[in-house]
């Protein structure tokens, strides 16, 4: 039997007079949309077991409240060109967890061409978090992503913790464009134990407020980054604490990125006891003349996406000869405190312009 449901009575207490439940168990370990479908309408606690879903369909899991989704063995999605998402997921207080040695693998080397979303196979996004609230989700292995690995979006009250995102076969197999986490229009959300390796942002925070990162590791991506901010249907990110976290072998370290001729606000942020090893183009990079259309810069910032309310603090480690430590082109500007940076290895500063006054910089 493919799908098993065990019923479990609830306790008579006056609770469950007032409000009968009936929690339910339920693993679906052979891919069938019925299955699925009704484990996630009867089921509070529901494992898919190495399940491979089929071409070109998105795994959708719309969760009743308090449901508990567990993911276990390998579950993989057959190969599309479309855009996805190849997994979805929406949930009031829902927990989402894999089982010891579990692995999502979206079989990106299947798609990867050195081209990510510029061009040759259309690649699907891999995983979206949308519309959760007040819910967890942690202990997740993710692999081999086409692109973006998970989106957090339209979500109110997350915690993301011990998320592995191995992506490294990227870097030698075409992996481009392998965002570890975006988060786009998502409040109170925190980001913990994250760990990446990949080939494109760590985590990037691209709109939303007061959003906790702590103790990342990013490998071989370009950095952890705010932006690029402007340009989209929503353009602030405010109030943001980046903390306790490594950066190596990475194309950036610290980064945030506005977008040239746009508006929009990046307001009381902070970085702080970042280390950084090994780092490719830029320790430190906060630029205003991102230009959306190209991935490219303009070369000329623009003010109307200010950075404001900048706190970094305790941002050390190296960057490669050939990289800069500290490149800052912004407009705008207000209200910046650096203190205890000290990002050494490379050329010392290619640009310093638009710092604000007194915000305890040398360049
Ligand atoms: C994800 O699921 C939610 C809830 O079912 C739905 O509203 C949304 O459109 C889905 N997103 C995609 C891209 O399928
Ligand atoms: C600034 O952001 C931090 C989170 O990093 C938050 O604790 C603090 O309350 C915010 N300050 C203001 C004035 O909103
Ligand atoms: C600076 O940050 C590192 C972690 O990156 C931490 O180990 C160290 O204690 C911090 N130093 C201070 C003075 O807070
Ligand atoms: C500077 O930012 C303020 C908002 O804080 C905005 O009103 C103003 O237009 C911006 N100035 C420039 C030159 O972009
Ligand atoms: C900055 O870091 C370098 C090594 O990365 C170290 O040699 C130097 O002493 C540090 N400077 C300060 C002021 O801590």
């Amino acid at each position: 039997m493919q799908f098993i449901i065990k019923l479990v009575l609830p306790t008579l207490g006056i609770l469950a007079i007032i409000q009968p439940s009936l929690a339910a168990t339920c693993t679906i370990s052979k891919y069938n949309e019925d299955d699925i479908n009704s484990a996630v309408k009867d089921c509070s606690d529901i494992t898919l077991n190495g399940i491979s879903v089929p071409a070109g369909v998105t795994l959708n899991l719309n969760l009743n409240p308090g449901t508990k989704l567990t993911f276990q063995g390998k579950i993989i999605w057959e190969f599309y060109e479309w855009n996805g998402p190849l997994l979805n997921i929406t949930g009031t207080n829902v927990e989402i967890t894999g089982a010891e040695g579990h692995t999502l693998d979206g079989q990106g080397t299947l798609w990867w061409d050195g081209q990510g979303e510029h061009g040759g196979k259309i690649k699907p996004v891999f995983f979206i978090l949308h519309g959760l609230r007040n819910s967890i989700i942690h202990d997740i292995n993710v692999k081999n992503t086409p692109y973006h690995a998970i989106w957090i979006e339209d979500s109110d009250g997350v915690v993301a913790s011990n998320v592995y995102i191995d992506n490294g076969d990227g870097d030698s197999k075409g992996g481009h464009n392998t965002d570890g986490f975006n988060v786009w229009r998502s409040n109170d959300v925190t980001l913990e134990g994250i760990s990446v390796y990949n080939q494109d942002d760590c985590i990037a925070l691209k709109s939303g407020t007061n959003i906790v990162v702590r103790d990342t590791y990013c490998s071989g991506g370009h950095g952890l980054s705010i932006g690029s901010v402007g340009g989209r249907d929503y353009n602030i990110v405010e109030n943001v604490l980046v903390s306790g976290s490594q950066i190596v072998n990475s194309d950036n370290g610290v980064r945030i990125k506005t977008v040239y001729e746009a508006t929009g606000s990046v307001s009381n942020v902070t970085y702080k006891d970042i280390t950084l090893k090994n780092i490719n183009k830029f320790g430190i990079v906060i630029e205003g003349d991102y230009n959306i259309n190209t991935g490219g810069t303009t070369g000329v910032a623009t003010g109307g996406v200010p950075i404001k309310h900048f706190t970094l603090e305790n941002v050390t480690g190296t960057v490669k000869k050939s990289g800069v430590n500290i490149y800052i082109l912004v407009k705008n500007a207000s209200d910046w405190h650096w203190q205890g940076i000290n990002v050494t290895g490379g050329e010392k500063t290619k640009k310093c312009d638009g710092i604000p006054e007194g915000s305890g910089i040398t360049c």
